[in-house]
């Protein structure tokens, strides 16, 4: 069975194909309309969400398919004290295919390894959403024509931005792909991306926005993710840093991309968006076709893999990641690699 729990799931021949497919899909939606008749998306939202459920949901009526869900974890079994691993059992069979949002990093693992269906991770905490991602890998092939040889702004939160996180994976794989990373102290990339996935020389990091267009390729803008902040006052001071307007792009190349994965709040000024480069309400649509493409390419892949759980216990160490599933779900198996909580990636302390 494939899950698609983060972007590195698929290899960049995958990508390819899952963009090709959307393209032909957008070119000849006929071809697909019965495609998943019969067939039924589980979309269990327990965050918010505006874009992706409802372009999961797009996806899978306009494949043919139904779906059922919730967008509120509220209104489910969970406000009754029940475990994801205990939902997600129950959910498996009654769908085929899972698309799941969760604000703790790591349940898309813990739910695979008890789903009897695909799980697509659509977000979890401030660690990964993989599906925008290919959202925007198919935003940037369709309108600059590759992936490789750019130089890639992200601006905002990187700290708990999710959307960069699984960009800077997948991006970092395509060669001569240099990366601007934008941020306040405070909201810098965390290590344990930077670590894995970033060469020395192929990134620097600034925390000004303005200088460093006119080198950029794509100049990817992010929202500072309030509900991930401990504090409401630190929110507060770091919240309006970044506004990219008309003006600032005075001197950005004409072949530039505007990107945001959005929702949007101050940071991209409406006076932006009528300009021919900004491409992310396109990237939006664009959602859909490829939510399309990887619904078609992983259902039907099914039985249960739980090869995502490898990984010792220990006695000595443990996750402090207050954002991590393994802290608050009962009965699950805390497991370590190499110094590292498989389920948030983040490095254990010592007990
Ligand atoms: C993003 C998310 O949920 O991480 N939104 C989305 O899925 N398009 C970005 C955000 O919330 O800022």
């Amino acid at each position: 069975m494939r899950n698609l729990i983060d972007i590195l799931d698929l290899t960049t021949e995958e990508i390819d194909e899952l963009i090709s497919t959307a393209s032909d899909i957008i070119d000849n939606p006929g071809k697909y309309a019965e495609a998943c008749r019969g067939k039924i998306l589980g979309t269990l939202f327990f965050e918010p969400s505006t874009r992706t459920r409802l372009s999961f949901t797009s996806a899978m009526m306009s494949l043919g398919g139904s779906v059922l869900g919730f967008d509120q974890a509220n209104s489910t079994s969970v406000t009754k004290g029940e475990t994801l691993s205990d939902t997600i059992r129950m959910v498996s069979a009654y769908t085929d295919i899972i698309a799941m949002r969760h604000p703790k990093e790591g349940a898309p693992i813990v739910a695979s390894a008890v789903s009897e269906v695909p799980i697509i991770n659509a977000g979890d905490g401030g660690h990964f959403h993989p599906t925008q991602t290919l959202t925007d890998l198919m935003t940037i092939k369709r309108k600059l024509g590759r992936l490789e040889g750019l130089t890639v702004g992200l601006c905002g939160d990187l700290k708990y931005g999710r959307t960069v996180h699984s960009l800077i994976c997948a991006m970092s794989r395509y060669a001569g792909v240099r990366f601007v990373l934008i941020s306040p102290k405070e909201l810098r990339l965390p290590d344990y991306v930077k670590d894995e996935f970033l060469k020395d020389g192929s990134y620097t990091e600034i925390t000004e926005l303005e200088a460093a267009i006119p080198e950029l390729d794509i100049l990817y803008m992010t929202r500072i993710q309030e509900e991930r902040f401990e504090s409401h006052e630190e929110y507060e001071r770091l919240a309006n840093v970044y506004e990219l307007d008309a003006n600032k792009l005075r001197n950005a190349k004409p072949t530039l991309s505007v990107l945001h994965p959005l929702p949007r709040v101050n940071e991209i000024n409406v006076d932006v968006d009528t300009d021919p480069r900004a491409h992310y309400f396109e990237q939006a649509a664009n959602g859909r076709y490829i939510r399309m493409a990887l619904i078609l390419k992983l259902l039907g892949t099914r039985g249960y893999s739980d090869n995502r759980m490898s990984g010792e216990e220990s006695d000595t160490l443990e996750c402090r990641n207050p954002h991590c599933l393994s802290l608050t779900e009962r009965g699950i198996v805390k497991l370590f690699r190499d110094g590292v909580c498989i389920y948030c990636d983040q490095k254990a302390q010592n007990k």
